[in-house]
């Protein structure tokens, strides 16, 4: 299959093409399933996810399926309450010794089920027609969402951490790539057949202290989920200076944010690199021609490389017109042999 021929970086006339978060708010039969359950729920109810995952593949026709899940639902293997309104909101943030050591660190298979009861039921309803593509989020970014309890701006009090307590911050990270990798070998035994790795919130840190305090962690999540023998996508996002590191590690495919030029990522990668990405998710609210012409050079960009897999440089917004999504993915696949 086209997805999967592209990250082992096989020859193709034209890249695969999905989104991420192809599957929500800005398609109206989301939301219709949305108006009737919370998003909780939703991510709690394997036919519903099954449902909701493949609404852009029957709508577009994309070469590639993402779970629908959160990278917070993790959240209650640790026994920590989070809730969306739409954003996450942690009731009691992570923030000192007493609050590390009341986190639970269970087993992602026993204690949230229902995600990969998600993966099964939602192979059985792909029944082949696109590989599928599981998640979590890097440790750092779901370590964030832990100390700050929400969205942040600064993050203050997760780089306080880090400054002050590195040795504790250290230890968090290790049990958290600890049960991600789990996490994450769950999902393929239930049937992913690719996996991702959101690091949304790396570009809080210098890379100098991405280098020193997160990338080890992440390199060996990397390493050890790639032992499952599908290919592993790593997309570090808001700061392109962390390009240079997240290609050090042995992620399969590298995910490229829109901060960059799809060229310059692949001068600073290397041509023998599989990378992802990176039209600006805001082009989906422009004009028609423009979002032709740049979807068209960000595909003759990403031809220099071993492979390319096309999508967003980050989220689709909630607001895109899925006409503008449905134009952006045929201009991708007219640039094929036939
Ligand atoms: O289609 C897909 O991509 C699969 C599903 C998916 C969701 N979240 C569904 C979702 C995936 C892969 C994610 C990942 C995720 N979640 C990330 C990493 C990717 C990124 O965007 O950087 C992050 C940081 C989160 C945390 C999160 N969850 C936020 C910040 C929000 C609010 C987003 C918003 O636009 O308001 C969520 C909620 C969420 N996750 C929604 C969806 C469809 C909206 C919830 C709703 O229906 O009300």
């Amino acid at each position: 299959m086209r997805f999967l021929q592209a990250c082992r970086g096989e020859a193709l006339d034209r890249p695969p093409v999905w989104m991420m978060r192809q599957a929500g708010r800005y398609l109206p039969e989301y939301r219709e399933v949305r108006s009737k359950v919370s998003f909780l729920e939703l991510c709690r109810t394997p036919e519903l996810c099954a449902k909701v995952t493949l609404q852009p593949i029957d709508r577009f026709g994309l070469d590639a399926a993402i779970l629908f899940s959160d990278i917070l639902v993790v959240f209650e293997a640790m026994g920590v309450d989070v809730e969306f309104n739409p954003g996450p909101v942690v009731a009691q943030p992570v923030r000192d010794a007493a609050g590390v050591a009341a986190l639970r660190w269970g087993d992602p298979a026993e204690e949230i089920p229902y995600v990969m009861d998600a993966v099964r039921a939602c192979k059985a309803a792909l029944a082949d027609r696109v590989p599928l593509i599981g998640f979590c989020g890097a440790p750092f970014t779901t370590l964030s969402y832990l100390v700050e309890g929400r969205g942040s701006r600064d993050f203050e009090n997760v780089k306080g951490m880090i400054f002050s307590e590195p040795l504790m911050f250290g230890q968090l990270m290790e049990k958290m790539s600890d049960l991600l990798g789990r996490y994450l070998e769950a999902q393929v035994d239930a049937g992913a057949d690719a996996l991702q790795i959101f690091d949304s919130w790396a570009g809080a840190l210098s890379p100098r202290d991405y280098a020193k305090h997160v990338l080890p962690h992440t390199a060996a999540l990397i390493e050890r989920v790639r032992k499952t023998g599908v290919p592993v996508i790593f997309f570090a996002r808001g700061n392109a200076n962390l390009l240079s590191l997240a290609g050090g590690t042995t992620a399969d495919v590298v995910g490229v944010d829109w901060s960059i030029g799809m060229d310059h990522a692949i001068e600073t990668l290397g041509a023998q690199r599989v990378v992802q990405g990176n039209l600006d998710p805001m082009l989906l609210l422009g004009a028609r021609e423009t979002l032709v012409s740049r979807t068209r050079e960000v595909v003759e960009q990403g031809r220099v490389a071993a492979g390319h897999i096309f999508n967003l440089g980050h989220g689709i917004s909630r607001h895109t017109d899925p006409e503008m999504a449905k134009l952006m993915i045929d201009t991708v696949k007219s640039m094929g042999a036939s």
